[in-house]
């Protein structure tokens, strides 16, 4: 059966470890607006720019622009048989306009995967956490660390800290999820597509617990 999965949660609760898990599992894509935009920063396109700004404060990049990519990225060919969204929808307005994609694509969610995690253990995984610049692989220095310092064990590539994961500017963004996110969990619930996992688990467990809920 295909699956069509939605990955909530704040920042830091995990949805990009779990989706590379995901895609070995089922080989479906992993689309992540917040990969998307930060490619786009590295080439330094006017989607870049944009994005750039919004990202360094810990606000979102505004709805009409998000929808766009999402809208075009859904159409394309390998999305048919499944895929694993990851971070978006994050506004009310969102998951209204991706209930309208996803009408016209004759596609049915399977599930939205919501990882919940205290937001107590949010900025700790977020500044430890350090992302291959090669492939996007993510460590963390305390929970997941790589191999040797700096370095991915997936492609040998250099690791680094991103931008956006100072403590400051993750306090911005979480307070943007409280506002602006956490209202989505009853748009979900009234689809009867909801279901929330305990992230604070260990990985591994997490994995187990998301792939029960997929009926898989
Ligand atoms: P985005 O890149 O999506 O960031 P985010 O939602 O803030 O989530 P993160 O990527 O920070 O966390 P994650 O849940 O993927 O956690 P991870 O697995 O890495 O978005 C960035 C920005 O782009 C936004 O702020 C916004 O500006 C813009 N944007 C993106 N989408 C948008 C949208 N739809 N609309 C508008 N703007 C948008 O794990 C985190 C760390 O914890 C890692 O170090 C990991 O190793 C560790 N870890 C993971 N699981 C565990 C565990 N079980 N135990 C211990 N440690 C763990
Ligand atoms: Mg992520
Ligand atoms: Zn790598």
């Amino acid at each position: 059966m295909n699956m069509y999965i939605l990955l909530m949660g704040p920042p830091g609760a995990g949805k990009g470890t779990q989706a590379a898990k995901l895609v070995k599992e089922y080989g479906i894509p992993h689309i992540s607006t917040g990969d998307m935009f930060r490619a786009a920063v590295k080439e330094g396109t006017e989607l870049g720019k944009k994005a750039k700004a919004c990202m360094d404060a810990g606000q979102l990049v505004p709805d009409e622009i998000t929808i766009g990519i999402v809208r075009e990225r859904l159409q394309k060919p390998d999305c048919a048989n499944g895929f694993i969204l990851d971070g978006f929808p994050r506004t009310v307005e969102q998951a209204d306009a991706l209930d309208g994609i996803l009408k016209e694509l004759s596609i049915h969610l399977t599930r939205a995967v919501d990882i919940s995690v205290p937001s107590s253990a949010l900025i700790e995984r977020a500044v430890g956490r350090r992302v291959c610049k090669k492939c996007g692989a993510a460590y963390h220095i305390r929970f997941n660390p790589s191999k040797v310092d700096g370095v991915c064990d997936e492609c040998g590539g250099e690791t680094y800290q991103r931008a956006d994961d100072s403590e400051e500017t993750m306090k911005n963004r979480l307070s943007v999820y409280d506002a602006q996110t956490k209202p989505l969990i009853s748009h979900y619930q009234k689809a009867g597509l909801y279901s929330e996992i305990d992230g604070s688990q260990e990985m591994s467990k997490v994995f187990a617990d998301i792939t029960s809920c997929l009926g898989k």
